[in-house]
């Protein structure tokens, strides 16, 4: 009996790493220093080190971490923070934390992260940041933002929690903004066993503001200088990851060898696929087609675990219905189109052949997708 290719294989990963997991957790265990301490500190240096930042700030998920950058820059009421529509809810929740507002702007169509052009024409005199996403580990055009951050003293803040790794011409993504977040959620590039994410960022003030204030403010073990949060990464995580992190460089190249096959069997088929340039890490293989939906119910009915990131845009979240809803034609059309297709580094030729045939038989028996 055939059994099924999940989205991500987590238990595949595990089976690779289980020594180095065993010996690294016993030790954490034997030592029974749980929270801050030698691990996370190490995870932090070794982490920002490999994003080329001066500094890492474990937190407990990227969701606090994007809520702590900001809130030390001291966005809050009243203030706007530029974000794509296209993106997990986090990058937008985070702003609202701070009392501020997310102003959704549209992506390009070729790369579906945030589009400069619009970003500009979002700005008001109570913007204050601007929230670039690398979406699927492809980092977003912060070279077309960067004038526009710059002519308007805008911070940006890499939402990193996809791109572990990426790189561009602007950049290594956690180095090309004022401060980066990347998330450790278990399915990432880099996952914990459980929640946790890092900060990365090169002024030391700032550091050492986030610092302080995500771990309750403190200055001392019983003197709080400000009301801060409890968003520490915990010890057990902080020794996953850094286990893992040694073998990232691996995984994310065979993830960007698993995306150029797919490529190759799709580049005739009518559907649109995305580039594999180095510096892409794939944390998502998504592929745009014409009747999304069949292909989504036939790909499960065949025990195949794809997936849509994301079927509804931040803008049109229940959450948000209290807005006007602005016009984002491309995030609009895209959400009917992209689907994200198995991809793993321990993906085996048989899995990606069975993932292939079926969606070429789907693009074979549909309208290509109108070239735009
Ligand atoms: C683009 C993006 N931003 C933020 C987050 C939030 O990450 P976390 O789950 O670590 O809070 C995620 C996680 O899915 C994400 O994909």
């Amino acid at each position: 009996m055939r059994t099924g290719i999940p989205l991500v294989d987590l238990r595949a990963q595990y089976e690779t790493i289980r020594g180095e997991i065993g010996e690294v957790l016993g030790e954490v265990l034997d030592a029974a220093d749980f929270i801050m301490g030698e691990r996370v500190a190490e995870l932090e240096s070794v982490f920002a080190a490999f994003c080329s930042a001066r500094y890492g700030i474990g937190v407990s998920s990227a969701t606090c971490g994007l809520h702590l950058v900001l809130h030390a820059l001291g966005i809050g009421l009243d203030d706007e923070v530029i974000v794509p529509s296209h993106t997990f809810i986090a990058t937008a929740e985070s702003v609202c934390h701070c009392g501020a507002k997310p102003v959704f702007v549209d992506v390009c169509r070729d790369t579906m992260t945030i589009d400069p052009e619009a970003v500009r024409r979002a700005v008001t005199p109570r913007t204050r940041a601007i929230i670039p996403v690398h979406l699927y580990g492809r980092c977003a055009d912060v070279a077309g933002i960067r004038p526009i951050a710059e002519e308007f003293g805008l911070d940006i803040v890499e939402d990193a929690a996809q791109a572990h790794g990426a790189f561009c011409d602007a950049g290594r993504a956690g180095t090309m903004g004022t401060a980066a977040v990347f998330s450790f959620y278990p399915g990432k590039n880099l996952g914990a066993f459980g929640d946790a994410g890092m900060i990365t960022v090169n002024d030391p003030s700032l550091y050492q503001r986030m610092h302080m204030l995500g771990n309750h403010g403190r200055t001392s073990k019983y003197s709080h200088e400000q009301i801060g949060f409890n968003y520490r990464i915990d010890a057990l995580q902080a020794a996953v990851v850094s286990v893992k992190l040694r073998h990232l460089n691996d995984w994310n190249e065979q993830r960007l060898e698993r995306a150029r096959r797919y490529n190759t069997a799709f580049s005739t088929a009518g559907c649109v696929t995305p580039t594999a340039m180095p510096g892409h890490v794939f944390h998502l293989y998504v592929l745009r087609v014409s009747e999304r939906d069949k292909l989504l119910r036939t790909l499960r009915a065949n025990d195949i675990g794809a997936g849509i990131h994301y079927p509804i845009p931040c803008h049109r979240q229940p959450c948000f219905s209290d807005r006007p809803m602005p016009g984002l034609p491309v995030t609009e059309a895209l959400v009917s189109e992209i689907i994200s297709l198995p991809l793993y580094p321990e993906m085996t030729d048989e899995q990606q052949d069975r993932v292939i045939e079926c969606t070429l038989h789907h693009c074979a028996s549909h309208d290509p997708l109108p070239v735009q």
